[in-house]
This record gives C-alpha cells, sequence and structure tokens, in this order.
C-alpha cells in the first residue's frame, strides 16, 4: 500500500519560526524514515540505525528547545505537554528497542504510529504557539 508523506503546510504552522522550522526538520526525518522502513530490503541495517537514532535524538532536542520556551514564557499547560512528549518518546523507544532485540522483526507499523504522533504534537503546539505569540516573545 503506498503510504503518503507528509508536508509542512500553512494549517500546521504554529506560527513561531524556530518552532515551524524544527517541525519541518521532524518532518524531513520522519518521511525519510517512513520511506526506509517501507523498503527494508534497499537499506543497510547501519543507514536504518543512523536513521533512527538521527530521528530519536532530534525528537528529543525538539522537546527540550520546547519545554525551555514553555519556562521562559510561563506557559500553563507545561506539564500536561510535557508527558505529552515524555510518553511518546517512551513507545517510541519501546518500538525501537524491540525490534533491535529482535522481539519484534518488523517496523512496518512504524510510519502510522509516526504520522498519528506527528499529527496530534502539531494540534498540541498550536494552543502552545498562540501563548508564545501573545507572550511577546517573539517582538523582543
Ligand atoms: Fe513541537
Ligand atoms: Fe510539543
Amino acid at each position: 500500500m503506498e503510504k503518503k508523506f507528509i508536508n509542512l503546510t500553512k494549517n500546521s504552522s504554529v506560527g513561531v519560526p524556530e518552532l515551524d522550522a524544527q517541525h519541518d526538520h521532524l518532518i524531513n526525518l520522519i518521511n525519510k524514515l517512513n520511506k526506509m522502513c517501507l523498503g527494508r530490503e534497499e537499506v543497510s541495517d547501519i543507514a536504518y540505525a543512523m536513521m533512527i537514532k538521527q530521528t530519536l535524538y532530534f525528537i528529543q532536542f525538539h522537546n527540550n528547545c520546547e519545554k525551555e520556551l514553555m519556562e521562559e514564557t510561563n506557559y500553563p499547560g507545561l506539564d500536561v505537554h510535557n508527558k505529552f512528549h515524555h510518553v511518546f518518546f517512551m513507545n517510541f523507544l519501546k518500538k525501537i528497542r524491540a525490534f533491535e532485540s529482535r522481539e519484534c522483526v518488523s517496523l512496518e507499523k512504524l510510519p502510522d504510529f509516526l504520522y498519528e504522533w506527528l499529527n496530534s504534537h502539531l494540534i498540541m503546539d498550536m494552543d502552545f504557539g498562540l501563548h508564545v505569540r501573545k507572550s511577546g516573545y517573539l517582538v523582543a
């Protein structure tokens, strides 16, 4: 089945340039990773492992950036938002570890998992983006 790859559109912009740039990069990473998952026979294990690591690191970096910005702008939804980041990250790690330890031999469901997460992540960041814009952070 052909998967659709997603793009950052005006509708998914959160209105904060540094977050939009990170989301754009995140989307590119996830699209690339998904391409690898779906055509695994053409990808070496090393290339695959590096791509997963790169994606994991970037998600962690992005979550940390958002956390710092939430603290800096006194975002009232900080705890709930961080918990959402954390739960997803741990689930992602669990899937990768299961794959690495060969408990689960295929990552073919990873694309759906990542796209679902990305959509809910972007929706949740809308409220945060609105808060950042109202806080005056972008003007300073
Ligand atoms: Fe985000
Ligand atoms: Fe977020």
